[in-house]
């Protein structure tokens, strides 16, 4: 049986293109070859799936981790004041499949006339690109990683996304709108995606040595509290205003089900480091020394120091997308962002899984 064709794509450890004829009956082999392939690309695109279920699509993301059983965000996403409430909607058969996009779709997985929004940079950037800029010109809307960071709800290991339909290519331009004047010429509605590694391994060795012995707390239901907050316009964390929903206002939790993890995730088949935080919900730091930054504008401009450089343009692997498309990436390794803006009439169909993960993220202790 022939193996699996690896291309890998024109940014450094960012993306590849997988051939494979037989996406449904994968053998263990093949299976091996493309997890490699995921851990060494982390992400990558197996083009021409078009019929590809959303039985199947759970099949593949699940195979990566046996033992998880829920989406990624377990229920938290119904909660109605999370940010993430509006831009995903659940396949009733397979409740770890999303479905996102953009327009009226008429019917799709027994869901039947509904609309899907594209999330818009001017619904949580402190401010927007004028109107009339905006098919023009776009932002990276978050930067982030796919993970509930709450609760016993592990950071998911691959997130899959599958491209039913695809609006015709043009192209725009991705600002960043900070105090550099960098820009990005990007396909409409990509996904761009950054090496945490890369930007791990960007750090001076000062900062390399901060991050591997520090831990990120993130805030407790962190959508929740930062839905009331605005975000820096390159969509790499939050402005600090004070908008956050206060802590007493916050659903009931628990303490333990308050979130804290390693600054630094290695990953299982290389042993690469990469420096991976979500930016929007940190809220504490706990260093090596024992101090705690626990100033929410001090932990913002540690965190956004040291993840800014990796998000340069020359770092940011933009995929164009085009139908039939599936593709996999290492959510321990990568972060990613929506990025662009559509018209209503620019129908796009997509369809997201993760899966909570069965252990805790893999921080750098675990080097051996
Ligand atoms: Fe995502």
């Amino acid at each position: 049986m022939p193996g699996l064709t690896v291309r890998p794509g024109p940014v450094s450890g960012m993306g590849a293109t997988i051939e494979t004829t037989n996406l449904d009956n994968l053998s263990d082999n093949d299976f091996q070859e493309l997890r490699e392939a995921l851990y060494r690309h982390n992400v990558i695109c197996i083009k021409q799936q078009k019929g590809f279920s959303s039985r199947a699509q759970a099949d593949l993301t699940r195979r990566f981790d046996p033992k998880a059983t829920s989406y990624g965000h377990g229920k938290t996403i119904d909660a109605k004041r999370s940010i993430l409430h509006p831009d995903l909607k659940t396949v009733p058969a397979h409740p770890e499949v999303q479905i996102i996009g953009n327009g009226h779709i008429a019917e799709y997985e027994g869901l039947h006339d509904f609309k899907l929004k594209h999330p818009h940079h001017r619904t949580f950037h402190k401010s927007a690109i004028p109107d009339e800029l905006d098919l023009d010109y776009t932002r990276f809307y978050r930067w982030h990683i796919d993970a509930a960071l709450f609760g016993s709800l592990n950071p998911p290991l691959v997130t899959s996304l599958f491209a039913e339909k695809v609006p015709a290519g043009r192209t725009q331009t991705a600002l960043y709108d900070d105090d550099s004047d960098q820009s990005l010429q990007v396909p409409l509605g990509t996904t761009a995606f950054v090496s945490s590694y890369t930007m791990f391994d960007l750090l001076s060795p000062a900062q390399k040595a901060f991050a591997l012995g520090t831990k990120v707390e993130y805030a407790p239901h962190p959508y929740v509290w930062i839905s009331t907050a605005k975000s820096r316009q390159n969509g790499l964390g939050m402005v600090s205003e004070g908008l956050e929903t206060p802590v007493s206002d916050l659903p009931a939790y628990e303490e333990s089900d308050v979130q804290i993890l390693p600054m630094v995730w290695q990953n299982p088949v290389t042993g690469q480091l990469a420096l991976q935080i979500h930016p929007s919900p940190v809220r504490k730091l706990y260093c090596a020394d024992g101090r705690v930054v626990d100033d929410l504008e001090e932990v913002r401009r540690i965190v956004y120091e040291l993840q800014r450089p990796g998000i340069a343009p020359e770092h940011v692997y933009a995929h164009d997308w085009e139908e039939g498309d599936l593709v996999l990436f290492n959510n321990h390794g990568v972060l990613h962002s929506v990025v662009g803006a559509f018209r209503e009439d620019e129908v796009r169909l997509f369809r997201q899984c993760n899966l909570a993960a069965s252990k805790p993220p893999m921080g750098p202790e675990a080097l051996a």
